[in-house]
């Protein structure tokens, strides 16, 4: 898909990786709306990646379909691509395990992307087109110790994937995932930060450049998943 001139969609572009894909795509003539809980980080975002905003907590199922409608109406009434990034963690010992963080990080990463899907989607069919791009992590791929919650949210992220690229492709729905290891991003900080770009970590850069290339590769193929890795994260 040419991105110039297409509508593209990204939950939780205010910081990291969702924020560095719109400001790419829109350098790219894309017309990119981003999402965020935040006003404020919105605005800032708004001013490096040059892309529309709007406000809203993903994980607020009661208010998803009209959030989702506004979105629409943001952009016109078409989305060729939605990229589910927003996204949170969690780190827990299966000691410390509890409901609340369960529900906590399956509310945003599960239950709101593929509730939010489910709005955007019918668009799509409509048009027997578009492109959905799910983030999962690593921790999609392979469980870890303290990762009971994040990961097992991830896991669900690629099942996602998976059924909707079964149920979608007849409709020449392209659903892909892309599944980045360690990144430097305000990933897991409640103060929300931004981390130091460190040499032998992966950075927004590598996954924007990645998610991008899933996207532009011609309509009639697509990349069911991408796994990123840095080369040497071991010293
Ligand atoms: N960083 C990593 O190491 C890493 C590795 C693998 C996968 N990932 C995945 O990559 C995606 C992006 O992560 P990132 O590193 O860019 O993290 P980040 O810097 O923390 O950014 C997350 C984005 O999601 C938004 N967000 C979080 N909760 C939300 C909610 N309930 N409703 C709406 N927006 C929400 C945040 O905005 P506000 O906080 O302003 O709402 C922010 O724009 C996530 O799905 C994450 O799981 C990250």
């Amino acid at each position: 898909m040419n991105v110039k001139g297409k509508n593209i969609l990204i939950t939780g572009g205010s910081l990291g990786i969702g924020k560095e894909t719109a400001k790419v795509l829109v350098d790219k003539g894309a017309n990119v709306l981003i999402t965020g809980r935040l006003q404020n980080r919105l605005k800032e975002a708004r001013i490096y990646t040059k892309s529309k905003i709007i406000e809203f907590d993903i994980s607020d199922h009661k208010n998803i379909s009209e959030n989702a409608e506004k979105c629409i109406d943001i952009l016109g009434g078409r989305i060729d691509v939605l990229i589910n990034n927003a996204g949170i963690g969690v780190k827990n010992s299966i000691n410390e395990l509890n409901i609340e963080d369960f529900l906590k990080v399956f509310n945003v990463n599960v239950f709101g992307l593929a509730l939010f899907t489910k709005e955007i989607v019918p668009l799509m069919i409509k048009k027997s087109f578009g492109t959905i791009v799910n983030i999962g992590s690593t921790a999609s791929l392979k469980g870890y110790k303290n990762g009971s919650i994040y990961s097992s949210s991830k896991f669900a992220v690629r099942c996602l994937t998976q059924c909707w690229q079964a149920e979608l492709r007849p409709h020449n729905i392209r659903v892909c995932q892309v599944n980045p290891s360690e990144v430097t991003t305000a990933f897991g900080n409640p103060k929300r930060v931004e981390r130091e770009n460190v040499d032998n970590k992966l950075t927004t850069k590598e996954i924007s450049h990645s998610i991008i290339s899933v996207i532009e590769m011609e309509d009639r193929g697509f990349i069911n998943e991408l796994n990123i890795w840095a080369t040497n994260p071991f010293n």
